[in-house]
C-alpha cells in the first residue's frame, strides 16, 4: 500500500498500552498519569482483526510499542495472535527492559524476532536521574539475556541529551563496538508536553554523526525497507551505529510506518492530528471494509511532519501513541 506521494508502507507499530513504569525526563517526567477514563485498550481478538487488515494492505511487520508493552498481562498471546496473523513475517518490540532479564527466552520463544531495547545512560546514577528508576544492572543483565536468546536483531535505543548524557557517546560506541548489537543515537523530539525540556536539551544528529566520523565511524549504504535511522559501521567495529534524527532534511521522504493507538486510533503520522478511530469497525468482524478504509485513509497522508515550525501535531507525548 502506497500514500499519494509513493511511500510504501510495510510495517505497523502497534500500541498495546500508553501505560508506562518509568518517567523518563523526555517524555513522562511525572510519570504516567492515569486519565478519568483509562483508554480503553483493545483486546487480544481486536488485535487480530486489526492486524488482519493491514496484512491484507501487505505490511508484513509489526512492533509491538507502548507505553511499555509488556505491562499488559496478556503480552505474550498478543505475540502469538500477531505472529499467526497470515502475511506477518516479522514481530518486533520495543521495550524499556525492565523485566527483559526474566522473559527475553519466554518472548522469543512465542514469537518476536527483534526487539529494541532504551538504554540512556551506562552510569547508574544517570540512568536513575532519567528513568526514575534505580535499574541500570537489571537492564544491562537484560540485554544479556537478549543475546543469549537469540534474537534475530537487537538495537539499543539512547536518547541524546545536552549536559545530561552527551559526554557519554563514547563510552556507549565503546560498548557496541565489542558486541554484535545496533545501537541508535536518538534526537530529543518536541512533543505538546515537553516544549521547554526540549529547548535546552536538545542534540542535533548532525553534531553525533561529526564524533563519529571523527573516529572512523562510515556511513553504510541504505538498505532497501530501512527504517528511520542512518547507519554507521567501523572497520574493527562488530556492532553498528544508527542515528535517528527526524530534525533532519527529507527525514520524512522515507517513512515506511503506520501507527495503531491502543485503543484503536490510527496515526499517519507521530505528530499529526488525534488519529483515526478504526474502533467502530474492529467490533464488527469485517477485515475487508477495515483494510479499505485504511487504503482510503493512508491516500491522505501528510508528506512530512512539522516539528521544524515548533509544531508537534496533536502528541502530548510519545507514550500516548507509540512512539
Ligand atoms: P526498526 O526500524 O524496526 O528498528 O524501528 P524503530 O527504530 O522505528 O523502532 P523503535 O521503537 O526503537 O523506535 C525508536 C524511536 O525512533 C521511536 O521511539 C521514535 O522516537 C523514533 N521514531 C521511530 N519512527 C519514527 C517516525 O516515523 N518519525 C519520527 N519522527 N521518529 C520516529
Ligand atoms: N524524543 C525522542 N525519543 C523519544 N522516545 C520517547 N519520547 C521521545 C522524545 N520526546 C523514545 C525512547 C525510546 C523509544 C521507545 O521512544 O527513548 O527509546
Ligand atoms: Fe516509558 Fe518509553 Fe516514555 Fe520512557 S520513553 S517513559 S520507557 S514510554
Amino acid at each position: 500500500m502506497s500514500d499519494s506521494i509513493g511511500r510504501r508502507f510495510e510495517y505497523l507499530r502497534l500500541s498495546l498500552t500508553e501505560v508506562c513504569n518509568f518517567r523518563c525526563t523526555y517524555c513522562l517526567p511525572e510519570g504516567y498519569k492515569k486519565p478519568c477514563n483509562l483508554p480503553n485498550e483493545l483486546s487480544v481478538e481486536e488485535v487480530r482483526r486489526a492486524v488482519t487488515a493491514f496484512a491484507q494492505l501487505g505490511l508484513w511487520k509489526v512492533r509491538l510499542t507502548g507505553g511499555e508493552p509488556t505491562l499488559r498481562r496478556d503480552f505474550e498471546d498478543v505475540v502469538r495472535t500477531v505472529s499467526q496473523v497470515p502475511g506477518i513475517h516479522k514481530v518486533a518490540m520495543t521495550t524499556n527492559g525492565y523485566r527483559l532479564a526474566q522473559r527475553a527466552k519466554a518472548w522469543r520463544d512465542c514469537g518476536v524476532s527483534a526487539i529494541n531495547i532504551s538504554v540512556d545512560s551506562l552510569d547508574p546514577a544517570r540512568f536513575s536521574a532519567i528513568t526514575g528508576h534505580d535499574r541500570l544492572a537489571e537492564v544491562m543483565r537484560g540485554i544479556d539475556a537478549a543475546e543469549a536468546a537469540g534474537f534475530e536483531s537487537i538495537k539499543l535505543n539512547a536518547v541524546l541529551m545536552r549536559g545530561v548524557n552527551d559526554d557519554e557517546l563514547e563510552t556507549m560506541v565503546e560498548f557496541v563496538a565489542a558486541r554484535d548489537l545496533s545501537l541508535r543515537f536518538i534526537e530529543v523530539m518536541r512533543t505538546n508536553d515537553n516544549a521547554s525540556f526540549f529547548d535546552e536539551r536538545h542534540v542535533a544528529g548532525q553534531s553525533v554523526i561529526d564524533r563519529l566520523e571523527a573516529v572512523g565511524w562510515q556511513r553504510l549504504p541504505r538498505e532497501v525497507g530501512a527504517g528511520p535511522a542512518v547507519e554507521f559501521g567501523h572497520p574493527e567495529a562488530k556492532g553498528r551505529i544508527g542515528i535517528i534524527a527526524p530534525y533532519s532534511k527529507d527525514f520524512c521522504a522515507s517513512c515506511n510506518r503506520l501507527r495503531l493507538s491502543s485503543d484503536g486510533k490510527l496515526h499517519l503520522c507521530l505528530f499529526g492530528d488525534g488519529g483515526f478511530d478504526l474502533r467502530p469497525l474492529l467490533a464488527e468482524d469485517s477485515e475487508t471494509d477495515l483494510a479499505e478504509r485504511i487504503r482510503t485513509l493512508v491516500g491522505a497522508k501528510a508528506p512530512a511532519h512539522r516539528l521544524h515550525e515548533g509544531n508537534s501535531g496533536a502528541t502530548p507525548h510519545l507514550a500516548s501513541i507509540g512512539g
